[in-house]
């Protein structure tokens, strides 16, 4: 059963329009999105190479990786562009008192 809570950040660190890069030991590195209000949590790494998503540019939920123009729907963490086919993993963002957590 997941209902543990790792803490990612303050609510207020990631901004709408770019992606916000979390480590935590024990899991890939993460890229937070803000997008209408809500936060997204992805692996950081595309699925196509090794690049880092937050790197890329943000349009609306989607992210363009920076290194073939791959993308992603950052909200369901499907490709939505070529080269990139397979799905990023996402998790489940929760905000508790201004604090950012993913459900683990
Ligand atoms: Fe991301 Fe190729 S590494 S599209």
């Amino acid at each position: 059963e997941k209902n543990d809570l790792a803490f990612l950040c303050d609510a207020s660190e990631p901004v709408e329009g770019e992606g916000f890069r979390v480590e935590l030991p024990n899991f890939p590195a993460l890229a937070v999105f803000k997008y209408d209000d809500k936060f997204f949590v992805i692996d950081d790494k595309c699925s196509h190479g090794n690049a880092s998503l937050c790197d890329g540019d943000v349009d609306g939920c989607e992210v363009e990786c920076p290194f073939h123009a791959g993308a992603f729907n950052f909200m369901t963490g499907e490709p939505t562009a070529a080269p990139c086919t397979v799905p990023v993993r996402t998790y489940e963002a929760r905000v508790v008192e201004g604090k950012l957590y993913m459900v683990i």
